[in-house]
């Protein structure tokens, strides 16, 4: 893993960067993932899940958000800039979300991935993430973006 990352919360002044990265890096997201409505409700619930990578510079290079909902706990956008990757980044993002979930009694972590996504599919592997045999359902609730 990099010595030169530093994986810290999210704060204000990372707000742009962190915009530009998920546009670049997820530019179908549907509307209700639009960056900056995003960033204001995490930061309504547990902002100390929301973590960034930054390198030499201050210059941000990825991030995780992770959350527990008292049974689970949920990984979204881990993103690393395109630049950055393959050089552990992305495992010292989910190191770091995962220990933040433990600290607060989690047993254990979720996520979604598209099925097609077939990189990040062994991205997680790498990480001792196994398929498990589940259908994924969604609901939107209808609240303003
Ligand atoms: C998935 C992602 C976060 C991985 O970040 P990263 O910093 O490159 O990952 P790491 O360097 O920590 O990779 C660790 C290991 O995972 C595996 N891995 C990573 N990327 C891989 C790829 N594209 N294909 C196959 N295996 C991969 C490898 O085993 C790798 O170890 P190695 O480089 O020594 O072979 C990054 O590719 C990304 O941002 N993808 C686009 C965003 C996305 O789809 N996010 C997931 C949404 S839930």
């Amino acid at each position: 893993m990099p010595d030169e990352i530093i994986v810290r919360p999210y704060t204000s002044p990372d707000e742009d960067a962190v915009v530009a990265l998920w546009e670049r890096t997820f530019p179908d997201d549907p509307p209700w993932n639009e960056p900056r409505a995003m960033i204001r409700r995490k930061l309504r619930v547990q902002p100390e899940l929301f973590l960034v990578a930054k390198a030499e510079g201050d210059r941000l290079v990825g991030t995780v958000l992770a959350g527990f909902d008292g049974v689970r706990g949920w990984i979204h956008h881990l993103a690393v800039d395109d630049r950055e990757r393959r050089a552990g980044v992305g495992t010292k993002l989910m190191r770091a979300a995962e220990e933040g979930l433990r600290s607060i009694g989690c047993p254990k972590v979720n996520l979604q991935v598209r099925a097609t996504n077939a990189e990040v599919i062994a991205f997680y592997r790498a990480l001792g993430y196994v398929l498990e045999d589940r259908a994924a359902l969604g609901l939107r609730l209808g609240i303003e973006i």
